[in-house]
C-alpha cells in the first residue's frame, strides 16, 4: 500500500480500511489505492447541512382553472418550442430506489398485473404522446449511476426503446460519494472497495457537463430542460401546455406542483424564501405556517412539489460554481463485512451523501408553480405498500385508463 494513502486514511480516522487493504493482493491494494485518490473525502467532515433559512412567503401557483382557460394558447406554445428542437428531457434514475427493494434499477420494475409494462416503458409512453402531438422527438437524457448504468442500458437496448427513437437517448452516469455507518466509518462494497453510492439527484447537471452531455445540449440549441423523477408512473414528460405557461410568464423555471392533500401532508412546498422561488420541507415549517390561510380559504402554503422542473439551460451555468448543500440520507445499503460476508439490512443502516434537485430550484431567479391534477399526474412508486407503492399507483394507473 503507498504510503501516502496509509497517510490520508489516518488522518480521516478510518483505519480499519487500511487495514483491510493490507490483506489485499497486491493489484486489489492498486485499484484501492486509485479509488481512494478519486474519491472526494471531504463530505465525510462536512457537518449536516444546517442552512440558515432565510424568510419564507407564499408563492402562488397558477391553478388548474387558469390553465384551463389558457391551455390551447401554453399548448400551442410549447408545441412550438419543441418542434424548434428547443426543449430537452432529463429523466433521473441513478438513485438506488432502497424503499421500494427491488435489486434492479427502479425503472425495470414491471408495474403491470396481467401483461408486463415497465416503469420506463410508462415514462416512455407518456412521452410519446407528446412526440405524436408535436410530430418531433424530445431529445432524452437519462442519468443513471456507475451501479445501474449497464442494466439500464441493456434494458433500453432489449425493448426497443419501447419505441422511441434511440438517436435521441443519450445516457449519462452520475457520480459517486462514499457512504457511512452509524459511527461514521467507511464501509466495504462486495468487490472489496470502498462502498460508495450515487451523489444525489442535484448532481444531473454537474454530470451532464462531465460527461460531455451539456456540450451536446448547446449544440443542439436546446433552451430548456425537463427533469423528472423515474418514480412517477403519470409523470407527464415535455408537457407542451406547461412548457407554454412558463415560456409566456417569461421566468426562467417551472415547477409542477399539486395542492396539498392535507396541511400536515409530507411534501416539500413551492414557496419564496427571501424572495427567491424555494422548496421549504414539511418539517422545517412552523404550524403558524402549516395551518395559514387564505382570504379563500386556501392553504397559503399549498403547493407541494412533484419533481418535474423546467430549468433555462443559460441560467443553469451558474449552478456549476456553486456549492449545493449537502443531505444526508439514511438508507438500507448491502455492504460487505469484516469478514467478507454480504450483508443485506432489513432497515437502514448507512449515511449516504446527497445533493438535491430542489436546491437548484433557489438559484433561480423566478420559478413558475404550474398546478397539475395529482390524481392524473402524480403516481409515485416509492415504497413495496402502503403510501406511494405499487398498489397505489397501479390504482391511479387504472383511473387513468392504463390497462394493467
Ligand atoms: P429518491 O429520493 O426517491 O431516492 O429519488 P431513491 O434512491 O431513488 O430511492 P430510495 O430513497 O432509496 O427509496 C428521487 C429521484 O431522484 C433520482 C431517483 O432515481 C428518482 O428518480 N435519484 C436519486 C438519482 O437520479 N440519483 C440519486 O443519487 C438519487
Amino acid at each position: 500500500m503507498k504510503h501516502k494513502t496509509s497517510e490520508i486514511l489516518t488522518m480521516l480516522r478510518q483505519e480499519h480500511i487500511a487495514a483491510h487493504m493490507k490483506k489485499l493482493p497486491e493489484a486489489q491494494q492498486l485499484s484501492m489505492v486509485k479509488q481512494i485518490e478519486d474519491l472526494d473525502f471531504s463530505v465525510l467532515s462536512a457537518d449536516e447541512t444546517n442552512e440558515e433559512r432565510g424568510s419564507f412567503e407564499p408563492l402562488f401557483a397558477k391553478t388548474l382553472s387558469e390553465i384551463q382557460s389558457d391551455s390551447d394558447r401554453y399548448t400551442e406554445i410549447g408545441i412550438k418550442a419543441i418542434k424548434e428542437g428547443k426543449v430537452g428531457a432529463v429523466l433521473l434514475a441513478g438513485g438506488q430506489g432502497s424503499r421500494l427493494g427491488f435489486d434492479h434499477p427502479k425503472g425495470m420494475f414491471n408495474i403491470g398485473v396481467e401483461r408486463e409494462l415497465y416503469i420506463f416503458e410508462c415514462l416512455i409512453n407518456n412521452l410519446l404522446d407528446v412526440t405524436r402531438m408535436a410530430g418531433a422527438y424530445i431529445p432524452l437524457f437519462i442519468m443513471t449511476s456507475a451501479e445501474n448504468n449497464k442494466e439500464t442500458r441493456e434494458f433500453f437496448e432489449k425493448h426497443n426503446y419501447f419505441g422511441y427513437s434511440s438517436e435521441n437517448v443519450w445516457f449519462f452516469i452520475q457520480e459517486q460519494l462514499p457512504t457511512v455507518d452509524t459511527n461514521g466509518k467507511l464501509m466495504l462494497a462486495d468487490n472489496g472497495k470502498i462502498l460508495t453510492a450515487p451523489n444525489g439527484n442535484g448532481g444531473w447537471y454537474a454530470s451532464m457537463a462531465k460527461t460531455g452531455m451539456l456540450k451536446a445540449v448547446q449544440d443542439a440549441k436546446i433552451e430548456w430542460l425537463n427533469v423528472f423523477a423515474v418514480d412517477n408512473v403519470l409523470q407527464r414528460i415535455a408537457d407542451p401546455c406547461f412548457i407554454g405557461a412558463v415560456i409566456d410568464s417569461g421566468k426562467v423555471s417551472g415547477a409542477k406542483v399539486v395542492a396539498k392533500a392535507a396541511p400536515e401532508e409530507k411534501v416539500g412546498v413551492l414557496c419564496l424564501e427571501d424572495g427567491k422561488p424555494s422548496i421549504v420541507e414539511y418539517y422545517e415549517m412552523t404550524d403558524e405556517m402549516l395551518n395559514s390561510r387564505e382570504a379563500d380559504g386556501t392553504l397559503s402554503y399549498n403547493y407541494g412539489v412533484i419533481l418535474n422542473y423546467l430549468f433555462r439551460v443559460d441560467r443553469l451555468n451558474k449552478t456549476l460554481s456553486v456549492k449545493l448543500p449537502l443531505h444526508r440520507a439514511f438508507k438500507k445499503i448491502k455492504y460487505m463485512d469484516e469478514s467478507g460476508r454480504m450483508v443485506v439490512p432489513e432497515e437502514p443502516n448507512a449515511y449516504k451523501f446527497e445533493t438535491l434537485v430542489l436546491d437548484m430550484v433557489k438559484l433561480q431567479d423566478d420559478c413558475l408553480a404550474y398546478e397539475v391534477d395529482r390524481s392524473r399526474e402524480f403516481a409515485p412508486v416509492k415504497n413495496k405498500s402502503g403510501v406511494d407503492s405499487v398498489d397505489t399507483a397501479r390504482e391511479l394507473l387504472r383511473l387513468n385508463g392504463v390497462e394493467l
